[in-house]
């Protein structure tokens, strides 16, 4: 994209969808950039910092991502509103391997923002389909942490969507239990082939239960999350073993990370 690596190009935020107190949305201005689903941009706002933000979906004209606050960047991100610029670099890393997914039997497991990574991928099979069946198996703490409401009420119509909460509340017409605990359900008819994002608890346990359901080591694709820096393979703050997360990955096969997931 840039001659130097590091040099970020400014974005203007064209559209701001507030998805919780917690999380939103930015369709941002995309300067001719064509990425992989599961990518992602190193994002930065001058004079606070640069963290790695997953690619939630795109188009020829916009790149959309979708922010949690948890500190110093992301909190600067979620007071910017419509209009307001940020800085982006990339896309880096590897993305979700599609053509192993194409016709077969998928199963996603996702928690909470897992489901950022993957919305561009399930958005896509929608229109134009691609995958015999689609199992969406999405937890979220909460019936307030529910994200992409809309996306998902529409998905429903075309994918077996189930979604769970780990505590429910009085109105919460879903399920209540940990998303893991749904794979059971759907998995083991036939020879799926399984997409796992989630925090390294829940990761470990949907692949246990995929495993059980006779999915393969090598058909569980997991996206990791590490702390990074670079995002391109030079500094070595991701490096997990000999993998470098932000080059190798963020997307690996479960037989490479299943003891690198802690
Ligand atoms: C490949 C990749 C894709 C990501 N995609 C998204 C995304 O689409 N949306 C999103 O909201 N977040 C995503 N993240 C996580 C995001 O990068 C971190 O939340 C962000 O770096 C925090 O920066 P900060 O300056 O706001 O927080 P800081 O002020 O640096 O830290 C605040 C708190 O967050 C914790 N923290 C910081 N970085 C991480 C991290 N990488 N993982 C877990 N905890 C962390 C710190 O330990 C601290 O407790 C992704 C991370 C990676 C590696
Ligand atoms: S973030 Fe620098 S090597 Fe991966």
């Amino acid at each position: 994209m840039n001659a130097n690596p590091y040099l970020p190009v400014r974005a203007k935020i064209l559209e701001v969808v507030r998805q919780t107190e917690q999380i939103a949305t930015f369709q941002i201005e995309s300067p001719g950039l064509n990425p992989v689903p599961g990518q992602f941009l190193e994002v930065s706002i001058p004079k606070v910092g640069e963290c790695p933000l997953s690619i939630s979906d795109f188009d020829s004209d916009y790149i959309e991502l979708t922010v949690r606050k948890v500190g110093k960047v992301t909190g600067a991100l979620n007071a910017l509103r419509k209009g307001d610029h940020l800085f982006i670099r990339g896309p880096y890393g590897n993305g979700f391997p599609l053509e192993k997914l194409a016709g077969r039997h998928v199963v996603m497991v996702l928690g909470g923002i897992g489901l950022v990574p993957v919305k561009s991928i399930v958005n896509r099979y929608y229109q134009n389909g691609g995958v015999k069946r689609l199992d969406l198996l999405v937890g979220f703490r909460t019936p307030r942490e529910v994200i992409f409401q809309e996306e998902l009420a529409r998905w429903q119509e075309k994918f077996n969507v189930v979604i769970t909460v780990d505590q429910g509340e009085p109105d919460w017409p879903g399920r209540v239990g940990l998303v893991s605990e749904l794979v059971k359900e759907v998995a083991g008819q036939e020879r799926a082939v399984a997409i796992v994002v989630g925090p390294p608890a829940m990761i470990r346990a949907a692949a246990e239960e995929l495993l059980k359901s006779r999915v393969a080591k090598e058909d569980i694709w997991v996206s990791l999350e590490r702390r990074m820096s670079c995002g391109i393979g030079k500094c070595g703050h991701c490096k997990i073993s000999d993998q470098y997360v932000c080059l190798d990955g963020p997307v690996f096969n479960y037989r490479q990370v299943e003891k690198l997931v802690d």
